[in-house]
């Protein structure tokens, strides 16, 4: 049985960084393939959050890390299409036109729920509970549950529930995140091989980044894996880049996932890099 960690992390501090942008506009750019029929969709989301933030609160305030995310995307006019959705829904949240309210992983997903859909989305600390419940409350088919998201979404997706997407988006303050990812991810698909499942990793050294990679390939040879290296990766103690490693994907996201990857990149220093690409393609 799974014993509840200590929980530090809180995703306030990090709300539109240059990560989200990449998780976030990834995110929209898979619901939108998946739904593309109409059949039913199961989501689990293992990691919710609180639901949607508020970047003058104080802790955002305290990193200021929207400042190189959301703010330089919604100051681009030029940047290219595959954020127009992720551009759309901050609009949404921010009806007079200033950039204040950043929506989570759940206030985007429950946007695009359709009937049909389910939605499920874990989140263990009560105060970000509490958030994601007032969150959620206006959609029937999404639910907010305290619940370790691992162990959810191994249960919520069986084979007799049809399609199902599951993400994973852990703080990574614990060693153990990337092996209880690949266990979900084998359980998963073990259960329903058509599931689709997406990752969100931090990008600090390539050996963990490889290992992972590695560890995932015999469950998922064809994996896309969409890569954001803002520097190269020589200094493990910064978070050089993130990645979004999706298993199941629907074909023909390598190129938009990779403008995603390429424009957030662009955000860096000057030697930034970012792709997308199959294992074994
Ligand atoms: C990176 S944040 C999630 C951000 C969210 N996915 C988004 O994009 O808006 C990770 C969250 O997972 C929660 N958490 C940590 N371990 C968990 C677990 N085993 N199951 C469910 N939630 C967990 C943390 O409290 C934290 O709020």
């Amino acid at each position: 049985m799974f014993r509840r960690p200590p929980l530090n992390y809180r995703h306030a501090f990090h709300a539109g960084n240059f990560a989200d942008l990449v998780k976030h506009a990834g995110l929209l750019l898979l619901l939108e393939a998946l739904q593309a029929g109409e059949h039913s969709l199961n989501i689990v989301d293992t990691h919710a959050g609180a639901g949607g933030y508020d970047l003058e609160g104080e802790l955002s305030r305290r990193t200021g890390e929207a400042a190189q995310g959301i703010f330089r995307l919604m100051a681009d006019d030029g940047a290219p299409g595959v954020f127009d959705g992720l551009k759309a829904a901050v609009r949404a949240g921010n009806p007079d036109g200033v950039v204040r309210f950043y929506p989570g992983s759940p206030s985007l997903i429950a946007a695009r729920l359709r009937r049909q859909d389910l939605y499920t989305a874990c989140e263990l600390r009560d105060d970000d509970l509490a958030l994601l419940e007032q969150t959620l409350a206006p959609w029937r088919q999404a639910e907010a549950r305290q619940a370790d998201g691992y162990e959810t979404a191994v249960a919520a997706t069986g084979r007799a529930k049809g399609p199902a997407f599951v993400l994973i988006d852990p703080p990574f303050e614990r060693a153990d995140d990337y092996r209880r990812i690949v266990e979900t991810w084998r359980e998963v698909k073990r259960r329903n091989p058509w599931a689709c499942l997406a990752a969100w990793l931090p990008l600090k050294d390539m050996e963990t980044f490889d290992a992972f990679l590695r560890d995932i390939e015999p469950i998922a040879p064809d994996a896309l894996v969409a890569e954001c290296r803002l520097r190269p990766l020589n200094d493990p103690m910064k978070m050089n880049g993130c990645a979004l490693v999706i298993a199941g994907a629907p074909a023909g996201l390598e190129g938009p996932l990779g403008e995603v990857c390429a424009w957030v990149a662009g955000l860096g220093e000057g030697q930034g890099r970012g792709e997308a690409w199959r294992l074994n393609g």
